[in-house]
């Protein structure tokens, strides 16, 4: 359960979090079409509060509007603003953000061009994604029996709703199979990324993970990996991956806002490495730690103080 917080913005307004209630012709809720974000809120060591990489994700917020056409009526530095201003309103020190921009009600059907573009942020409290041991101990994965959409289906570089059902089927599917998670591959048998993360394998020293034209969502995680581990010296590739070069993989880990970085320690019940968190993955576990919200200040771009 996501425990409640005193206020909710919603089309330029704080509202009391019990207000925060949608008409049931929304159109987004029977179309899917609407765009989101996943932003965290850390409490660093000094005591003081940021936002990671603000600016990237309400970015990506409006690139997923201009992927699925709608325009919200307020500009990025609006609901930036908001993000910040929701968290003074609610004192919190830590947060998971919820922008969320989506089709409200008027006309029904599929075209309805004319409806509102509605815009509100939500803020909750979010500990580890997938479970409390995971970030320490790696999870366990299933490939998924459902592929990623094809690049003729869908547009995986937008951050859209109706693209979730994919994930949520994936997901219960590695649920009930009692996995931790899905790894899904696209429709020609390539990996593509977790149900809510992008995907990394470490081979012989070489940090691996798929292209941006792979059918996947171009994750703000993905790219403080791929930063990090240039500036620590480990190279690193962008490359299609076969199943059978994941089973042999050295070390395997899911990034994500959520769930951060989250070592993998099996996958179709084949160990990883040593079935534990590899010393790449630990190495670059903690420098992303440590810049999120610990002592290194070496990217003063990606925060933005509360
Ligand atoms: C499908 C999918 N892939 C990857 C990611 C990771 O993206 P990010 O690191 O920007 O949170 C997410 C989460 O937003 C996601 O939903």
């Amino acid at each position: 359960m996501v425990d409640k917080v005193k206020r909710i913005w919603l089309e330029g307004e704080f509202i009391d979090w019990d207000d925060a209630k949608v008409h049931i012709l929304t159109h987004t809720m029977h179309y899917g079409v609407g765009a989101f974000e996943g932003i965290r809120a850390y409490k660093r060591v000094d005591g003081s509060t940021t936002i990671f990489r603000l600016a990237e994700h309400i970015g990506r917020l409006y690139d997923s509007c201009k992927l699925v056409m709608i325009e919200p009526r307020f500009t990025p530095a609006q609901i930036s603003q908001a993000c910040v201003e929701l968290l003074r309103e609610n004192k919190m020190d830590e947060a998971y953000l919820r922008p969320l921009i989506y089709v409200g009600d008027g006309a029904m059907g599929i075209y309805a061009p004319d409806n509102p573009i509605r815009s509100t942020v939500v803020a909750w409290k979010w500990g580890a994604y997938l479970g409390a041991s995971a970030v320490d101990l790696g999870i366990r994965v299933k490939i998924s029996s459902w592929a990623r959409h094809h690049i003729h289906v869908s547009l995986a570089k937008a951050k859209m709703m109706g693209q979730y059902t994919n994930s949520v089927l994936a997901k219960r599917e590695a649920k009930l199979g009692g996995y931790d998670e899905a790894l899904m591959m696209d429709t020609n048998g390539y990996v593509s990324e977790g149900s809510g993360e992008n995907f990394f394998i470490v081979k012989k020293g070489k940090l691996i993970t798929p292209p941006l034209s792979a059918s996947i969502l171009e994750g703000v995680t993905r790219d403080t990996i791929l930063t990090l581990a240039r500036e620590e010296g480990i190279p690193v590739a962008e490359e299609m991956l076969t199943r059978d070069q994941v089973y042999l993989a050295d070390e395997a880990f899911f990034t994500g806002t959520a769930a951060e970085v989250t070592p993998i320690r099996e996958i179709d019940n084949r160990k990883i490495g040593e079935g534990g968190v590899g010393p790449v993955t630990k190495r670059l576990q903690t420098r992303f730690f440590d810049v999120v919200k610990g002592g290194d200040s070496s990217h003063p771009e990606w925060l933005t103080r509360v």
